[in-house]
């Protein structure tokens, strides 16, 4: 079993990733650490305590990191997730009270405790994991990996033509981060030709059980959006980065190559530029997760929202 800590912008698609991360066999979820990004940040602390308390979990400590950017300021993504990020109208107030910590010194604090035993799930803006590094340098050497949901490879970006959420929101610490830590990586490109189609989606509307409820609810902006644009479907890229990081069986295909991001303001702030000529002269040390089994993540997704257990059709 996998140590994991969590660290997110709890929003939509993070939810269903944390309630994966919880409910698999395969991981164990030590913490959750918040970061500034799709909502306003207490709204984003509720909507985690309020997710795991939906799976269970109340005693997962909850950690408050960055309440904002590096350096740049930036946007929510209420356009996406709705005012409170889940879906609109749902603002839980769980009464639960947060861990005492500051979620960058208690990364470090965790991972000095069990050197290469801990991976981070990192399926925000990646603040909180640059000031943990700012703090002790030495973490790369004591993590175990570090998957990150972020960047658009080769691809358009979700928030501007060029770039990707995550990864806009805070380039400065996109930047270092993956300077410092050997990323794996699930882009935006990935989500989107991975992404939950109409038949699926059609299944979990006819589920009846809290946890699809709750699906429906949290991806109702998401997915008025996606049929006003013509889309087939939904992404969910954070719960795609949990799963891939709990079931290799899901990873079709992963290279490595440098990645590095624009930190300029401007029209290309954020840009995850990769090197798949290995031309710039920088390690490649980002491995690009560049195929996914699609079908397979929708059935995982489907056994945790039909009966609570995402390893169903992997057993
Ligand atoms: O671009 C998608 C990412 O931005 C996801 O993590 C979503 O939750 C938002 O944070
Ligand atoms: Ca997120």
């Amino acid at each position: 079993m996998r140590r994991v800590i969590v660290d997110t912008d709890t929003a939509g698609d993070d939810t269903q990733a944390l309630a994966l991360a919880v409910l698999t066999d395969r991981l164990s979820v030590e913490a959750v650490t918040v970061v500034a990004g799709n909502v306003s940040f207490d709204r984003q602390v509720e909507n985690a305590k309020y997710t795991l308390s939906l799976v269970d979990s109340v005693d997962t400590p909850v950690y408050e990191g960055a309440r904002s950017p590096l350096v740049k300021s930036h946007e929510h993504a209420t356009e996406i997730h709705g005012e409170g990020g889940l879906g609109g109208d749902l603002r839980p107030e769980t009464g639960i009270d947060s861990a005492e910590g500051f979620a960058p010194d208690e990364i470090v604090a965790r991972c000095r405790e069990s050197p290469g035993e801990i991976t981070l799930l990192c399926i925000g803006p990646l603040t909180n994991l640059a000031l943990a590094h700012a703090r002790d340098k030495d973490l790369p050497d004591l993590v175990d990996e570090v998957w990150v949901m972020g960047g658009a490879v080769e691809c358009r970006g979700n928030v501007t033509p060029a770039a990707e959420f995550n990864v806009w929101a805070d380039p400065d610490a996109a930047n270092r981060v993956f300077d410092a830590f050997d990323v794996t990586l699930v882009d935006w490109g990935l989500c989107l030709r991975t992404a939950l189609d109409t038949d699926t989606l059609a299944e979990i509307d006819a589920i009846d059980t809290d946890l699809a409820a709750f699906f429906r609810e949290v991806t109702n902006v998401v997915r008025d959006r996606g049929e006003a644009a013509g889309l087939d479907g939904i992404t969910q890229p954070d719960g795609l980065t949990a799963a891939l990081l709990a079931y290799p069986e899901l990873r079709e295909r992963v290279e490595s190559y440098a990645v590095e991001v624009d930190e300029r303001e401007g029209l290309t702030r954020g840009y995850t530029s990769v090197d798949f000529e290995g031309v710039t002269g920088a390690s490649a040390d980002t491995r690009v997760v560049e195929a996914a089994d699609a079908e397979r993540f929708a059935e995982v997704l489907l056994g945790m929202l039909r009966e609570r257990d995402p390893d169903a059709s992997l057993a």
